[in-house]
């Protein structure tokens, strides 16, 4: 059995690790933290767990990780870097799912404007996109899992990157609201995004470096643009990945390309209709690859809150500690 703890339980991934928990065969969850429910049942705040769990919030200090072989950290960036250190100090495994150890210390340091406190550590922090870090994430302390944006992004033009393939890739992503956390805010408010989709940060959003830098990794010289939305749903993001070839290859080739490079992937599955409704609740990254006269246009579709966060924590934490990759997450997406 592998003790596991959470920091940020209050949360949206918080609460969506508990839920996939529930179902693994191998896990106990011995602590979870929130400072504003501390003492408070969790499913009082959580009615959705009710009958799943009967622990309290704790608050988070060390001394009620004692038990624990992991912590998942599912705390805004900023904060995860405060909590990483004393962990991994105290012997446990870390997965962070804030942006905190994705980019390399100067890169963070920019792109967030913030000075990062928390490299005062043995572990090397390693990229949680699970699909092209398998090897690594098995030696690791401490994985950086993935932005939302970028886990859908970089699964639908990694195969073509490694082939040094890509002109230019742009990547196109509309994402459920429940990207943005738990608390409300002016841009989360209903009246503001009911029946709309609203463009933000255009040409500035901050997941582009983790595409850079992992796309980078297989061709350095690969250019990307990507657009973030949001539509009024809760929860998925959808991607369509306008790539621009080097060279010429008809639809069946790029077919064989990715069916290769993902042939030992449980969690990337080739659909013709690619659409959120068949990838909501599940870990799965559905991912269509059609050709255009000027273009190869790639969909993928994932559940942001499992894929992208706390689905692909728990499938790092398998590979972490020996376990099948898909433990406690192969169940079929809930349609409709
Ligand atoms: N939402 C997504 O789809 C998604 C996807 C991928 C990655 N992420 C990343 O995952 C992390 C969590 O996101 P979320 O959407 O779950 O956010 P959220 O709904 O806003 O939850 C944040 C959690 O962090 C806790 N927290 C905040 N400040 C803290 C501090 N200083 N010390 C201890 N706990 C603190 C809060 O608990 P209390 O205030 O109750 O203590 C709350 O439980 C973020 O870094 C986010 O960027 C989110």
């Amino acid at each position: 059995m592998i003790e596991a703890g959470i920091v940020g339980g209050s949360g949206y991934t918080g609460s969506e690790l508990l839920r996939l928990l529930a179902f693994h065969p191998e896990v106990e969850v011995k602590a979870v933290t929130s400072r504003k429910y501390e003492g408070k049942e969790i499913w009082k705040l959580h009615s959705f767990l009710k009958g799943f769990y009967s622990l309290k919030f704790v608050n988070p200090e060390l001394k009620y990780f004692d038990d624990c072989r992991v912590v998942f950290l599912a705390v805004p960036h900023g904060e995860a870097m405060k909590f990483a250190p004393q962990f991994l100090e105290a012997g446990l495994k870390v997965i962070d799912l804030s942006a905190d150890y994705r980019l390399d210390r100067e890169t963070f340091e920019e792109v967030y404007s913030k000075e990062h406190i928390g490299y005062d550590i043995d572990a090397e922090p390693v990229y949680g996109l699970t699909e092209l870090h398998r090897e690594e994430i098995k030696k690791t302390e401490l994985v950086a899992n993935p932005g939302c944006y970028p886990t859908g992004a970089i699964l639908s033009a990694a195969p073509l990157a490694d082939m040094e393939l890509i002109e230019r890739v742009v990547f196109d992503s509309k994402s459920g609201i429940s990207g943005a956390g738990a608390n409300p805010t002016d841009f989360t408010h209903y009246p503001n995004l009911h029946e709309a989709i609203v463009p933000y940060k255009i040409t500035s959003h901050r997941h582009y470096w983790e595409m850079v830098q992992e796309l980078g990794r297989f061709q350095g010289d690969i250019k990307v643009s990507f657009t973030p939305q949001v539509f009024p749903g809760s929860r998925g993001i959808l991607t369509n990945a306008h790539i621009f070839l080097r060279g010429e290859l008809d639809e069946d080739e790029l077919k064989r390309i990715y069916e290769r490079f993902y042939s030992d992937c449980y969690f990337v599955r080739f659909q013709e209709t690619v659409r959120l409704s068949y990838v909501r609740g599940s870990n799965f990254c559905d991912i269509g690859i059609f050709k255009g006269e000027d273009r190869v246009v790639v969909v993928s579709a994932i559940d942001n809150l499992v894929k992208g966060a706390s689905g692909q924590a728990i499938q790092n934490m398998n590979v972490m500690f020996g376990l099948r990759e898909e433990m406690g997450l192969n169940f079929p997406p809930l349609f409709p």
